[in-house]
């Protein structure tokens, strides 16, 4: 299907050589005119995918209290930076607000890192008092907690095939007939910079991946919280220790689709390896927590007794979807397992909720 992405990708190309992955990756997402979020809300049943905040208020609320517990533990500053990375529709953010108002005694300061116009727009509707930035280092110091939910899967990465002679960087080229596009390899490269520690163990044939920007992030918000103190709490999917795979993935209206067929009109993310930024948040000095299981984080925070008592008040069908909700972030099979939690924190503090002892 032609659009006006593809064609602008196929002229970059033959006029520059083949796009990384990250070069095609973040094009499809964010290029300035036509990138997928730069141009629509995909999210909600009438978009492309549905995220945890608009499945069930439960999940912003058990995150408002997360954020109430981590102030408690900082010492209770009066002011406090609530900053979200890809705040989407701003549901969580809107939701965590209106839970901190079980701490009278803090005054939230929202911030909200968003590439998108149309979302910022539909952000700004619905947050009360928000500053709106472009990167973390916009977010003025102070005490802070970073939440970032389905954000780092929408980083740029990275693929590298282990070929028999050496490591070849996946790249993408115009295909065969000049109208769309094809995977191509790169070079032998020489070990070179830009290979994650996973390569190591990489048998011939296999891909490995590497997210540069999502460890860059991890590592700048690392210095800024062991700096004037605070905690992140990221979820996302991907495997608890990173290994050879290729997660790239597109979803369009609620199904897979072809990551080369239409950049711009399709969802496209992969999974994120929480070893790779565990490594560069402690590398950078701060504590790491998890990551667990988004099941058991909702549930040590109490994600089931909140919902019991959302029913006592609600209708009989608003109790099933109450129920449906629940269900859907927690049970195995759906969201429960493969999401998972991490925590960053300033390692002077003690350990935030929902990660066990
Ligand atoms: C999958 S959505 C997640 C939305 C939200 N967190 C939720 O749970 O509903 C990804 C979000 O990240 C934003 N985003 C993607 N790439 C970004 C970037 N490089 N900088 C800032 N925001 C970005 C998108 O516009 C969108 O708001």
């Amino acid at each position: 299907m032609p659009g006006p992405l593809k064609d602008k990708l196929i002229r970059r190309i033959r006029e520059a050589g083949p796009l990384t992955v990250a070069d095609y990756m973040r094009a499809a997402l964010t290029d300035p005119d036509h990138g997928y979020y730069t141009t629509r809300d995909p999210i909600g049943a009438a978009g492309d995918f549905v995220t945890a905040p608009e499945i069930s208020q439960v999940f912003g609320e058990m995150i408002g209290l997360w954020i109430a517990d981590c102030w408690d533990a900082m010492g209770r500053p009066r002011h406090l930076k609530i900053v979200e990375a890809g705040p989407g529709r701003g549901t969580l953010m809107a939701d965590v607000l209106r839970t901190l108002k079980v701490a009278p005694a803090m005054l939230p300061d929202p911030w909200l890192i968003e590439t998108s116009p149309a979302l910022r727009a539909l952000q700004r509707q619905r947050i009360d008092g928000g500053t709106w930035a472009a990167g973390l280092d916009e977010v003025p110091p102070g005490p802070a907690v970073i939440l970032a939910n389905e954000f780092l899967d929408a980083m740029p990465i990275r693929q590298f095939l282990r070929a028999e002679e050496g490591w070849r960087e996946r790249l993408v080229d115009v295909d065969a007939d000049g109208s769309g596009f094809a995977w191509r390899l790169g070079p032998a490269l020489d070990g070179g910079p830009g290979l994650p520690a996973t390569a190591d163990d990489a048998v011939p044939g296999s891909i490995v991946e590497a997210a540069p920007e999502a460890v860059a992030f991890v590592e700048q918000l690392s210095r800024r919280l062991v700096r004037d103190g605070g905690a992140a709490l990221l979820v996302d999917y991907g495997a608890t220790s990173g290994g050879p795979g290729d997660s790239l993935q597109a979803v369009s209206r609620h199904a897979y689709a072809d990551p080369l067929d239409s950049p711009g009109e399709a969802d496209l993310t992969a999974h994120v390896d929480f070893a790779a930024l565990a490594r560069a948040a402690r590398d950078a000095g701060a504590a790491v927590y998890g990551p667990v299981p988004q099941a058991a984080f909702l549930e040590a925070l109490g994600a089931f007794e909140r919902a019991a008592v959302l029913k006592r008040s609600a209708t009989p069908a608003q109790a099933r979807d109450i129920d449906l909700g629940i269900h859907r972030l927690t049970a195995p099979d759906q969201m429960g397992s493969l999401f998972k939690a991490m925590a960053v924190a300033d390692p002077a503090m003690p350990p935030p909720a929902g990660f066990g002892a």
